[in-house]
């Protein structure tokens, strides 16, 4: 009997070396200067490890899909836009900060983007919140438009667009579509999303050159079912039914 391997120990932000990397563990390039990928640390990749794995339960799912989720908030809202803002400390001191500028909203696509609501919620207190129902037809992997419920107010704000999966980008193609439809401009919409593929990311950043995307992970590509590979499955079902 061969003795179990013991798995490397890894340490510290650059845990291995770019070219030490197991090839699925990073996050493939991206050639659009409009897309942000998450800084991929330890921490990241351990997450990631866990909601991507076939054997992890639904709550742990959960937690840990949250996780990466405030993490894409926190990041998202550094695109958001500040004005210098100073202010006094207990001590008598002035502080030379900053504060934030402009009205925001969330908007999710249904059903896996609702996940996305909460982690936005705990960054952004009351923060109105708009809906898209965009549901892909199973067999042929293209999007169709149910439903959607957006602030009336919504061209005069940053949109917070939420879907964790962007395969095709059909879905989110077809989200942003509607968005401009009701005055929001390319360069105020932000989408976060939790993984990507190259196809998604090529399809979305063509289309919307003003448009920012922030992803925690750009996988290798789709399967014959435009199903993100390595990927995790199917997100809604994993967070909500399974
Ligand atoms: C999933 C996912 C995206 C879409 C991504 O939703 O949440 O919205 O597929 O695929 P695409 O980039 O090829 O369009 P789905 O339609 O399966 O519905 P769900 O949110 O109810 O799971
Ligand atoms: N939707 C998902 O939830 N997962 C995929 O891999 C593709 C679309």
């Amino acid at each position: 009997v061969r003795p179990k391997p013991v798995p490397t120990q890894c340490v510290g932000p650059d845990y291995r070396s770019e070219s030490q990397k197991p090839t699925a563990a990073v996050s493939v390039d991206v050639e659009f200067d409009t897309v942000t990928v998450l800084p991929q640390t330890p921490q990241l990749i351990a997450l990631l490890s866990i909601i991507r794995d076939k054997d992890t339960q639904r709550g742990d799912f959960i937690f840990y899909s949250n996780r990466i989720i405030r993490l894409l908030v926190e990041e998202g809202l550094n695109h958001l836009p500040t004005v210098e803002h100073t202010v006094t400390t207990p001590v008598g001191r002035p502080y030379d900060g900053l504060a934030f500028q402009g009205k925001i909203c969330g908007v999710s696509i249904m059903r896996a983007g609702e996940a996305m609501e909460q982690g936005l919620r705990e960054c952004c207190r009351s923060v109105r919140i708009g809906k898209i129902l965009i549901q892909r037809d199973e067999e042929t992997s293209r999007p169709r438009l149910f439903y959607d419920k957006l602030p009336e107010d919504i061209a005069s704000r940053w949109v917070l667009l939420l879907d964790p999966m962007l395969a095709t980008g059909g879905s989110a193609i077809m989200a942003v579509d509607v968005l401009k439809s009701r005055g929001v401009p390319e360069e105020r919409i932000l989408f976060l999303n939790v993984l990507a593929s190259p196809e998604g990311i090529r399809n979305f950043a063509t289309k919307f050159p003003n448009v920012r995307l922030v992803t925690a992970f750009v996988d290798q590509g789709l399967d014959d079912k435009n199903y993100i590979i390595p990927g995790l499955g199917d997100f809604g079902d994993r967070y909500y039914t399974r």
